[in-house]
C-alpha cells in the first residue's frame, strides 16, 4: 500500500512517543475494526488515526504494543496471520512476516495469540498507557490481561500499578506537524481546492445538491484521495443555514446561495474547505454584502495566525468584524462591543472560527493549556471558517437577508513568521468567483 509517509518518519514517531513514557511501561494501541454496513458487507475500512501515525499499517485487528528499552524489540505488532483462502475472498494480509518487514516492527505475532503473549509483556512494567474509554469491548480485554497477571501475584507475578492516558502524550505530538505531513495535507489541499472549482465550473440552477457532490467525488477519487475525510456539505438557498446538512438532496435554484464544505482524505491527512457561490453564477446585491463581511472576517483571521498569538485571537478578530459588520448593514442595532459582550452575534454567528486539522477533520490537542489559551506554533494546522447564517424563520431582520448562509473556510499551517494556505487554489473573492462561473458557462 503506498504511503506519503516514510517508514522511517513513523519509526521516529514512535521513539518520540516512547522517549516522553515514563519508565517502566508499556503502551498498547488498539487499531479500528470493521464495522458491518449490511449483511455481509462492511463500510469501507479507516484505520484509526492514533493506530496508523504510530505505524502506517492498514489492516484491522491488529494492536501495537510499545515496550521502551525491551532487549528482545520495543516494537510489538499483533496482526491476522496470512491465510491464502481469506485472502483469495478479502484481499492481502501483510501477515506477522510482513509486520516486522514493511511496517518496522521488531516483534510481531499473529492476533489469535494475543492472550497467552500479551500479559507477559505488560508483566513487570510498572505503568500502562493506553486511551480508556473508547472501545468498550477493548477496554474489557485490557483489564482481563491485567487481571491474568494479578491472578498470578502469589506465583510472584507483579501487575503494573498504573494506568496512564495515551491520548495525552500522543496528541500533542500529532498536534505538531512535520515537513512531511505537511506536504500530504498540502497535496489534499490543492486536491480539494480543483474538487471545489470543479463543482463551481458545473453548478446550474435546475441541478440537484447531489449532483455537486458527485464533482467533488469525481475529483477527489481521480486524484487518489479514495475518500472524502468527512461527509460532504452541499446545501443551496436555505439548506445553508444548517450548519451540519447533509442530505444534498435538494433541487438547486435560480438566486439560490450555494454552501459547499467539503474536503477529501489523503493518505489518511484530511483537508477541510468551505465555498459559498451564486448558483446562477452572480451575486444578488445582499448575498454580496453579506459576503463581503464573512470573507473580511476570514482574511483578518488568517492574518491573526502566527506564532505567539494564541489559539483565540483569530476567533475573536472574526467576532469584531462580523458584529461590526452586521450593525452597519442593519442585522444587528447597537453598540458593537455591547452586542459582543451579550453574545447577540450568535443569532447570526454561532460557531467558532476553526478547529485543528489532520488525520482527523476535528483533530486532536489541547485548545487550552494550563487553564489558557494554546500559543500558536510553528507546525500547527488549523482551519479558519467563519460564517453568517441569517435562517429563513429570523423576523428581527428585513425579509431580504433571510435564508442567506455563507461560509468561507481554509486550511492554514502556523510557520515561523505567520501562516502558509493550504487550500488557496479555489477563489474566495466574489469578483473572482462570478468570473470563474461565468467563463464555464460561456463554454459550456
Ligand atoms: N466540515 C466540518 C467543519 O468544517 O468543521
Ligand atoms: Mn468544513
Ligand atoms: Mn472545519
Amino acid at each position: 500500500m503506498s504511503n506519503r509517509i516514510s517508514k522511517q518518519e513513523f519509526a521516529r514517531r514512535r521513539r518520540d512517543l516512547m522517549a516522553q513514557m515514563e519508565p517502566d511501561s508499556i503502551a498498547i494501541v488498539p487499531s479500528a475494526c470493521e464495522v458491518k454496513r449490511n449483511r455481509d458487507t462492511e463500510y469501507p475500512f479507516r484505520q484509526d488515526s492514533d493506530f496508523f501515525y504510530l505505524t502506517g499499517f492498514p489492516e484491522p485487528d491488529a494492536v501495537l504494543v510499545l515496550l521502551p528499552g525491551r532487549a528482545h524489540g520495543e516494537v510489538v505488532l499483533f496482526c491476522r496471520e496470512r491465510d491464502p483462502t481469506m485472502e483469495l475472498w478479502n484481499g492481502y494480509r501483510a501477515g506477522p512476516e510482513g509486520a516486522c518487514e514493511r511496517y518496522g516492527a521488531d516483534d510481531a505475532f499473529p492476533i489469535s495469540d494475543i492472550d497467552d503473549i500479551l500479559p507477559g509483556l505488560i508483566e513487570g512494567r510498572e505503568r500502562v498507557y493506553y486511551s480508556m474509554g473508547r472501545n468498550a469491548e477493548f477496554d474489557r480485554r485490557v483489564m482481563q490481561w491485567v487481571n491474568t497477571i494479578r491472578a498470578k501475584v502469589r506465583a510472584g507475578a507483579h501487575p503494573p500499578g498504573e494506568f496512564l492516558d495515551l491520548d495525552h502524550v500522543l496528541h500533542d505530538l500529532r498536534l505538531f506537524k512535520s515537513a512531511g505531513e505537511l506536504r500530504v495535507m498540502r497535496e489534499a489541499g490543492e486536491i480539494t481546492a480543483r474538487a471545489h472549482v470543479r463543482a463551481m465550473q458545473a453548478c446550474r440552477p435546475g441541478l440537484y445538491e447531489y449532483q455537486l457532490e458527485a464533482e467533488l467525488i469525481h475529483e477527489f477519487m481521480r486524484s487518489g484521495a479514495r475518500t472524502p475525510a468527512y461527509n460532504s456539505i452541499v446545501g443551496a438557498g436555505d439548506n445553508a443555514c444548517i450548519l451540519h446538512y447533509t442530505e444534498n438532496d435538494a433541487q438547486i435554484r435560480d438566486g439560490d446561495l450555494v454552501l459547499i464544505d467539503a474536503g477529501c482524505e489523503l493518505d489518511h491527512y484530511a483537508a477541510d474547505i468551505t465555498r459559498t457561490f451564486p448558483a446562477n453564477g452572480r451575486f444578488s446585491a445582499e448575498q454580496r454584502a453579506l459576503y463581503e463581511v464573512v470573507l473580511a472576517a476570514q482574511l483578518a483571521a488568517i492574518e491573526a495566525v502566527r506564532p505567539g498569538n494564541h489559539w483565540n485571537q483569530p476567533h475573536d478578530v472574526t467576532v469584531q468584524v462580523i458584529t461590526q459588520g452586521l450593525v452597519d448593514l442593519g442585522l444587528l442595532d447597537g453598540e458593537v462591543n455591547e452586542l459582543i459582550e451579550t453574545e447577540a452575534y450568535r443569532a447570526f454567528y454561532m460557531h467558532r472560527a476553526g478547529h485543528w486539522l489532520g488525520m482527523d477533520v476535528h483533530d486532536v490537542g489541547d485548545y487550552k493549556v494550563g487553564g489558557v489559551w494554546r500559543e500558536l506554533e510553528p507546525g500547527m494546522v488549523m482551519t479558519v471558517e467563519p460564517g453568517i447564517y441569517v435562517s429563513p424563520h429570523e423576523t428581527s431582520v428585513a425579509r431580504k437577508w433571510r435564508g442567506i448562509g455563507i461560509r468561507i473556510e481554509d486550511d492554514v499551517a502556523v510557520t515561523r513568521t505567520g501562516c502558509e494556505i493550504l487550500t488557496g487554489g479555489v477563489p474566495k473573492q466574489p469578483d473572482e468567483i462570478e468570473r470563474l462561473m461565468r467563463e464555464a458557462q460561456k463554454s459550456a
